[in-house]
């Protein structure tokens, strides 16, 4: 019997882990993490990880095929093949500070597998997380500088995941293509063709790419990369929209009807948010400046500058439309979560607009159906900031009582059926909607009485002499 073990019992390696258990029932999974808090929520109840479906799929495997435990060194022991899944943030302090990743989680595991290999022993080493590229070649001088566990050999791959959150099963079960990344010698080969065989048990032979391990690396940070890089070109293009009164859906439904451009990700709205993309585009950039591409590195580099560009432009609208000031005025947040479907709120431009306006005084009254009250008072805690100009709403006509303004930050589709009339009535004069989502009707809200500002569409009447502050 083959026996997996994954290092890291996070976002990507619990639910990733728990599909593979599902779809190989002959192979044994472990998964394995420091924190003994995480192992405990995976065995309980209430996993740490909310998924749409991952509760059924680990209630099916937890106790056959798959197991989560703290005991590191004794499954990675075990294992004939060790994923590698743990946290790979950007670095806050140091050389490449704010744009290399941190590799201090990731170098730890690499040393746990060296020490806990025997000899005679060979084990398949497979990346998991995004990382930045070559960092396969430092895993084998890891395990190699250990005299390769007395004699131990290890096959490095790169495995990266593409789901994304919200539909982590859905994506798990059915990708688009796996990715396996290995050297070009027989080991290497031989050692890609096992990882392969453990995919082939559900995923079609055709959608398994084969590549060496630097293009392996490299697409899972050029993937992200260009996703961000759709997002950022919409809100580039929004913004024109705005000042030459267009509307950015109508022009994303007519570039991406082009079968070469596609329509996903052609969304305009207050930025992208979310752990993956911009550490990914950063990571990109922080490649391209070690290699000596000044020219590459700053192209990557505009796509995070236009995504803050993004944020800022949303508040500027907010203040500006508000008179120039939001001192002391209550302001309703609707949505909190970087996307619609999640309950994580991870890098959300929602945070940033809020400390935005907390730092312009404004008293901000937030509501999300999943991201709870202690997360959002975390992310809203600007320096500037009191805690009592940030109140946690049961719900969105609470948030609104009273408010002079509603900023829509998050897609959730209840926000799409709100009574709005009934906000309108409970709110201040005037009474102002700043959507980033395209969310409302816009025109149905105008006819109610609010004043409208929607992220690329046609400026409300009332909004065009003001100052843009765009
Ligand atoms: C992303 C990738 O999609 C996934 O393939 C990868 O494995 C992990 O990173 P995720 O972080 O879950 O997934 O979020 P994603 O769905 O990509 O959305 C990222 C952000 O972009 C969100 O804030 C979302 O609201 C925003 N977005 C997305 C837009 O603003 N407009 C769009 O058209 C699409
Ligand atoms: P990701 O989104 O990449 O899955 P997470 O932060 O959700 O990242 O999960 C990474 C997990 O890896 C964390 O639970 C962390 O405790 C775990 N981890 C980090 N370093 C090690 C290590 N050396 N050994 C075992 N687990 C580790």
């Amino acid at each position: 019997m083959v026996k997996i073990c994954c290092i890291g019992a996070g976002y990507v390696g619990g639910p990733s882990m728990a599909v593979m258990a599902l779809k190989c029932p002959s192979i044994e999974v472990a998964v394995v993490d420091v924190s003994r808090p995480r192992i405990d929520a995976w065995n309980s109840d209430r996993l740490p990880v909310l998924e749409p479906g991952l509760d059924a799929v680990v209630r099916e495997c937890r106790g056959r095929n798959l197991s989560f435990s703290a005991d590191v060194d004794r499954h990675v022991a075990d294992a004939d093949i060790v994923f590698v899944s743990v946290n790979t943030p950007t670095k806050a302090r140091g050389l490449g500070a704010g744009r290399a990743a941190d590799l201090a989680y990731w170098e730890s595991a690499a040393r746990v597998v060296a020490e806990a290999s025997r000899p005679g022993r060979s084990k398949i080493v497979v990346e998991k997380s995004a990382v930045p590229v070559r960092t396969a070649e430092a895993m084998e001088r890891i395990l190699l500088a250990h005299g390769g566990g007395g004699g131990a050999a290890f096959q490095v791959l790169s495995n990266p995941e593409f789901f994304a959150e919200g539909t982590a099963v859905r994506d798990l079960l059915c990708p688009d293509r796996v990715l396996i990344g290995g050297p070009d010698t027989d080991a290497g080969r031989a050692a890609a063709r096992a990882l392969r065989d453990v995919y082939a048990n559900w995923v079609p032979e055709d959608r398994i790419v084969a590549t060496d391990l630097c293009s392996a690396e490299i697409s899972k940070l050029a993937a992200n990369a260009l996703l961000a890089q759709r997002v950022s070109s919409v809100n580039a293009i929004s913004a024109l929209c705005e000042a030459i009164g267009a509307d950015v859906s109508d022009v994303a439904r007519a570039v991406g009807g082009d079968g070469r451009v596609g329509g996903a990700f052609l969304n305009a709205g207050v930025g992208f948010g979310g752990p993956n993309l911009q550490k990914d585009v950063l990571q990109l950039a922080y490649a391209c400046e070690c290699h000596g591409l000044a020219e590459a590195a700053e192209y990557w580099r505009q796509v995070v500058a236009v995504n803050e560009y993004q944020k800022g432009r949303f508040v500027r609208r907010v203040v500006a439309s508000m008179f120039g000031t939001v001192a002391g005025k209550k302001v309703a947040v609707l949505g909190f979560a970087f996307k619609e479907g999640v309950a994580d709120s991870r890098e959300s431009p929602a945070a940033d607009v809020c400390r935005g306006l907390l730092g312009d005084r404004a008293h901000v009254s937030v509501y999300d159906p999943a991201v709870g009250e202690k997360q959002i008072r975390r992310d809203t805690a600007a320096p500037a900031a009191k805690e009592r100009q940030v109140r946690v709403a049961r719900d969105a006509y609470e948030a609104a009582e009273g408010a002079h303004g509603l900023c829509v930050l998050t897609e959730w589709d209840e926000f799409r059926t709100l009574d709005y009339r009934r906000i309108f009535d409970g709110m201040r004069r005037p009474a102002f909607v700043f959507d980033s989502r395209g969310v409302v009707d816009v025109g149905k809200l105008r006819e109610i009485g609010f004043v409208v500002y929607s992220v690329g569409k046609p400026l409300d009447p009332w909004l065009k002499g003001l100052p843009a502050g765009a």
